[in-house]
């Protein structure tokens, strides 16, 4: 054995090892006592767990840290345990070295009980012993490895930029850090590598990658954390379908490292058509209730709640046996929503006649609903055929703007039919020919739907040339016209998450000073605020596309959580605090003074970030959906 502590992993121990003589090092996962003076103690490591047969053990206590020496043997045939990797045998004879004590843990580390979120970021450091964190762990390093070997495969060179910037254009606020030097200047931590990559295309680069992290303050969500990692990429005389090509390739390459399986070819629908579809940019795939379009059938109704621009609907087989309580409460979350209302009908064979209902469909259907009366019959008619009714089904109508009609439907959808996030496969979904502009602000002025530096879409480029040069003359915009730009914006998408974005970019200052200016940020404001990126481009500038993906999403989907938290090792609590080093914290009255700040209005108490933060972690979690 000579100079080594253990010789074995716990996990990697079996049959094979009958016979040998072994050294294992591990944290006490359990001990059973077994007659007076015999134990079996169940010790774990990073690869799993074995039993050991110990003398004397009633001094080992969870989690001690142990270093157990003994002989491989054979379990005797009725006490194998199938559930473990090494149930077949077990280190008997064994002798105990107690290498470190444990405090009783606050809470049972292989336990299957659910664990209070703040108590486990709390103690971060024993979650992390759970073999589930474990392996989160372990699959989040390997869907690194596989982007990274996906990456250098294609030759794209890793370029580290600066993590003291000054603002960059992606939408949320800044993270700022105090200058000491330059007092009364604050350094923004960057919310992406956005800028300094297309400085590489321009510094000749050609394909840059960086697994980057970057920094928000914004809302915290399942899928939202201040701090996140992308895998960020750029490419120079490339469309946006040769980026596209790539991340697929490094996606796919990742996912199969994890699941074994190499995904289908990721499948690619516009942005138009992802909204009409499914009611929403990022469509999960994994199941159908799609969307329909009713409008024409009431272009001529009596009906006055659908006298709108549009009437959409969706059809939920076998959805009619839904109490009427519940269609209240979808009814009021629609409204919620930003529908006027929910219009439901319920659906059954057309003989006999249910107290309520309306024949329909020349009495092979009945129809339920609280608005029937004011439909004609070959409105109903029309709507049961249009969506492919049969008895036991439920309709659900909205009428409104084709955009807040979808909308609506679209989280419905999700509401009614989503499975839990480790069933129904992966389904990856391109979606292209996003808007160039998502709707128009409050003080009149269009929205960017990507950052500002995205290229309009080759066949809207002159809407985009004559509406910059109205605005300019101070004619102002057409809002419809604007918001039916198309830009050359691509998001990819996985079972309803947006996993990343991206775009070809503008790289032509004339294109570029028109969506400024539509923006309503002039000259002098984009001179400020993005010079330098304008400066490089006077001087040669190549075409240049890229894309950003959250690796941390990604990282989660693949192992089947709900919230990136448990794939990331030291996260943030649900309110932004981390009760493990209680940051954000206080800083000294020097620290202040050095860097020439002063407080305006002191928080008071020195607090404990981790009990302010354990309320934020219910109150938020509560209106989390
Ligand atoms: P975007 O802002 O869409 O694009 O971000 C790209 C991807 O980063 C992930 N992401 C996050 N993950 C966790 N927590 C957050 N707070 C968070 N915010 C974003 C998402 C998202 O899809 N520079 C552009 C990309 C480009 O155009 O090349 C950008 O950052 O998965
Ligand atoms: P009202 O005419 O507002 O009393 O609404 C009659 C019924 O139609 C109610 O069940 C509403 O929920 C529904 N409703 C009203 N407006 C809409 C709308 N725009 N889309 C779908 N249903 C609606």
């Amino acid at each position: 054995m000579g100079d080594r502590m253990r010789t074995d992993y716990c996990g990697r121990l079996s049959r094979a090892d009958i016979g040998r003589d072994v050294t294992v090092c591990g944290w006490v996962s359990r001990r059973r006592e077994h007659g007076e003076h015999l134990a079996f103690v169940d010790l774990r490591d990073r690869t799993g767990i074995v039993q050991c047969v110990v003398d004397h053990a009633h001094d080992l206590r969870p989690e001690y840290v142990l270093a157990v020496t003994g002989t491989v043997r054979k379990r005797p045939e009725d006490t194998a345990n199938p559930d473990l990797a090494t149930g077949e045998i077990e280190i008997g004879d064994a002798t105990v070295e107690v290498l470190s004590r444990s405090e009783p843990p606050p809470f049972q580390i292989d336990g299957r009980t659910e664990v209070d979120e703040m108590l486990r970021i709390r103690h971060r450091y024993l979650d992390l012993r759970n073999p589930r964190m474990h392996s989160n762990l372990v699959n989040r390093a390997r869907v690194n490895a596989a982007i990274r070997r996906s990456m250098e495969a294609a030759e794209f060179i890793e370029v580290e930029t600066p993590t003291l910037v000054a603002s960059t254009p992606e939408g949320a606020r800044d993270f700022v850090v105090p200058s000491r030097l330059h007092q009364g200047r604050f350094y923004a931590l960057p919310q992406s590598p956005q800028l300094f990559k297309q400085l590489c295309m321009v510094g000749g680069i050609d394909r840059y990658y960086q697994i980057a992290r970057c920094l928000r303050d914004e809302d915290l969500r399942a899928d939202r954390q201040f701090e996140f990692t992308q895998l960020d990429l750029e490419m120079s005389f490339a469309s946006g379908a040769e980026v596209r090509a790539v991340i697929s390739e490094a996606v796919a390459e990742a996912t199969e490292e994890i699941t074994g399986v190499r995904p289908a070819a990721m499948g690619e629908i516009t942005w138009h058509e992802a909204i009409d579809r499914y009611g929403s940019d990022k469509p999960d795939l994994r199941f159908g209730l799609e969307l329909t379009e009713l409008t024409d059938l009431f272009a001529e109704t009596g009906f006055n709640a659908f006298k709108a621009p549009a009437v959409r609907g969706i059809r939920v087989p076998g959805g009619g046996d839904i109490s009427r309580n519940a269609v209240d409460d979808l009814t009021k979350q629609c409204q919620r929503w930003g529908a006027k209302g929910l219009v439901w009908m319920r659906v059954s064979a057309g003989e006999p006649l249910a107290d309520g209902a309306r024949s329909a469909a020349g009495g092979r259907l009945a129809v339920t609903s609280p608005v029937a009366k004011f439909m004609s019959d070959a409105e109903i008619d029309g709507v049961l055929g249009r969506l492919g009714v049969e008895p036991g089904d439920m309709c659900y109508l909205v009428a409104d703007t084709w955009r807040r009609a979808s909308g609506v439907l679209g989280l419905l959808r999700l509401e009614l039919g989503r499975p839990p996030v480790n069933e129904g496969g992966l389904h990856f979904l391109w979606v292209v020919d996003f808007p160039l502009f998502e709707d128009v602000s409050a003080d009149g002025l269009p929205i960017p739907a990507h950052h500002p530096f995205t290229m309009p879409h080759a066949d809207d480029l002159d809407v985009v040339a004559a509406a910059s040069e109205r605005m300019a003359s101070g004619g102002g915009f057409d809002a419809d016209t604007l918001l039916g730009v198309r830009s050359q914006a691509y998001d990819l998408v996985l079972n309803g998450w947006e996993l990343g974005s991206g775009s070809v970019r503008i790289h032509r200052g004339d294109i570029q000073q028109q969506v400024f200016d539509l923006l309503g940020i002039d000259p002098a404001a984009a001179q400020e605020r993005f010079g330098f990126l304008l400066d490089a481009f006077r001087f040669g500038a190549p075409p240049h596309a890229g894309f950003a993906f959250g690796i941390d999403r990604l990282a989660a989907l693949l192992c089947g959580e709900e919230n990136i938290r448990e794939v990331i090792a030291f996260p943030k609590s649900q309110s932004g605090a981390d009760p493990l080093t209680n940051a954000p914290s206080h800083i000294s009255a020097e620290q202040l003074e050095e860097l020439g700040l002063a407080l305006v209005a002191s928080e008071g108490e020195q607090g404990d970030i981790a009990s302010e933060g354990e309320q934020g972690v219910v109150a938020a979690d509560e209106d989390e959906s």
